[in-house]
């Protein structure tokens, strides 16, 4: 058995993980978290929150799964959101094209048939209508259609940061990678509006001697402070370079090993439909390689000035100058007259849609819909003045930054580096050596043995630690052995044993999980030790 083996298999055994629909068969790309696997990865998603949420001061917001057609074909995804894959004309297998051996199917060596898929789920709303929709491939459009509101929440100060955590679904072409490739997965996004003139980062001197190890477009590699990689300008912006830095600071506290982190920038041809600047967070796995686990994008104004476009709705904020600025523009002036004569009781309809219009450069014709009519206007109709205006600052559509981390993936690496193997007494024994803070259960309570009132004391204990919302386990089953195993192998960090000893003065024995060390506590220390322990 190879890591992901072992992992899977102790996963299942343990409650982590379960094959999704197993029972019939199974469905590939689909996992279920077990009652233990989503205590851990409740967690990590908390200190996700924590960092985002509680450390940059970004506020978390909640939208729906299913999205409207209109809205995915404006942000590209209905057009660009496309994979080439290759069929084999004889086994039927479907494939990426960039998974073919010299352009034939990778099974039987066949040939293959190539053509498009979209990677998104289609579903309608509705009964009688039938309008197409989407499951979300992203959770950053739900934020990106609510910038107008969250502008105004955020007092109309850039930059802000708007997160969102939840399912996103891709209807991968034939996944084969169990948990690293899902079609519907948990991400964790935040979304960042920047000033499009100024994307300096206002914390950027709290990270910029932090050391990153990047491999660029070209495949240069470096090892190198934040700071010197936006200097020397492998790296875009402060923006971006600061969430690096913080992705691996995130990354490291939730026991993900810092030798096996990586950013590799995306080349040109790899870049997102809507990323100007992408670099990929990459983890190291015995079994896959550098795996990409978080993607860390310059989006541009692409987003919001897609959805102002779609619907009209103003996405720009205003930015003040320092002093208001004289500026000579172009306007256009209807007469009055000719209009009125020709267009009669549109014509007023016809003076409000021309005030709307902005324009930069001369124009010989002007064309409005009104009322579902569409009007040609030539000169005949309208002259271009220059006209001299004061103003007091422009309109421009903010530029987003996006951290955007798939939970499973990286959730299946704490496993991954977690999981150590050692010899005991002859016996494979399984230690997940996570940090206290993330570990699904902070503590196993036993009685040393089954009688003599052990038992009773161990279930007050255990029931003491959840009132101080410590999440504990009783156990009594099988040998102490084999109860401390058990917790090892899921990566609870204490052990807390009564023996005779606690009937005498009320202490317990406390077992580190890393060391097997041994300390004694009085009973009643235990609930704030190992809440100081696990930073809870
Ligand atoms: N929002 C980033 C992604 O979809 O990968």
């Amino acid at each position: 058995m190879d890591i992901y083996e072992k992992i899977i298999s102790m996963a299942k055994r343990r409650g982590l993980l379960y094959p999704s629909y197993e029972i019939y068969g199974g469905e590939a790309g689909f996992y279920d978290y077990g009652p233990i696997g989503i205590l851990l990865k409740n967690n990590i998603e908390n200190k996700w929150r924590e960092f985002y949420v509680i450390g940059e001061r970004f506020f978390e917001i909640s939208t729906p799964v299913i999205t409207p057609f209109d809205v995915l074909k404006a942000s590209g995804h209905v057009d660009e959101f496309i994979d080439e894959i290759a069929t084999c004309k004889k086994c039927k297998n479907v494939f990426k094209v960039e998974e073919l051996k010299n352009e034939k199917c990778p099974v039987c060596g066949g040939e293959v048939e190539k053509g498009k898929m979209n990677l998104m789920f289609e579903t309608y709303i509705g009964a009688i209508k039938k309008e197409k929709a989407f499951l979300r491939p992203e959770t950053a459009q739900g934020i990106f259609v609510n910038f107008p509101s969250l502008y105004e929440f955020f007092r109309k100060k850039l930059p802000f940061g708007v997160v969102q955590i939840g399912k996103g679904f891709r209807n991968e072409v034939s996944p084969r990678q169990g948990v690293i490739r899902l079609r519907e997965f948990s991400m964790a996004e935040a979304e960042i509006f920047f000033d499009p003139s100024n994307k300096k980062h206002p914390r950027f001197d709290e990270i910029k001697d932090e050391k990153l190890k990047l491999v660029d477009e070209n495949d240069n590699e470096y090892e190198i402070s934040v700071g010197e990689a936006v200097e020397r300008n492998i790296i875009g912006n402060e923006a971006l370079a600061y969430y690096m830095a913080l992705t691996k600071k995130f990354l490291i506290s939730i026991g993900i090993d810092e030798k096996r982190i990586r950013f590799r920038q995306h080349k040109k041809e790899e870049l997102a439909h809507y990323a100007n600047e992408c670099w990929d967070a990459e983890l190291c796995s015995e079994r896959f390689g550098w795996v990409e686990c978080v993607g860390i994008a310059d989006r541009s104004a692409y987003d919001l000035k897609a959805h102002m476009k779609a619907t009209g709705v103003d996405m720009r904020i205003f930015k003040k100058f320092d002093k208001p600025k004289k500026i000579r523009k172009k306007v256009i002036k209807p007469k009055v007259a000719e209009i009125g004569r020709k267009y009669r009781e549109k014509a007023k309809k016809i003076f409000e849609a021309i005030k709307n219009i902005e324009i930069e450069n001369e124009i010989d014709e002007i064309v409005l819909e009104i009322d579902g009519e569409k009007i040609e206007l030539d000169k005949e109709y309208f002259e271009i003045e220059e006209v001299e205006e004061t103003i007091a600052g422009e309109k421009l559509i903010p530029h987003v930054i996006e951290p955007s981390y798939g939970i499973d993936r990286i959730f299946y690496f704490v496993l991954e580096h977690n999981y150590k193997e050692i010899e005991k007494e002859g016996e494979k024994y399984v230690i997940l050596s996570l940090p206290p803070e993330i570990a699904p259960i902070k503590a196993g309570v036993f009685p040393l043995v089954n009688k003599d009132g052990l038992p009773e004391i161990a279930r007050e204990i255990e029931k003491e630690l959840r009132e101080n919302k410590i999440m504990a386990i009783y156990d009594d089953r099988g040998s102490i052995g084999r109860r401390y195993a058990r917790m090892d192998e899921i990566g609870t960090p204490y052990c807390v044993t009564v023996d005779y000893q606690t009937k005498e003065d009320d202490t317990v024995t406390i077992r580190f999980r890393d060391t097997t060390e041994q300390i004694r506590l009085h009973r009643r220390e235990v609930p704030n030790w190992i809440k100081e322990k696990c930073n809870l």
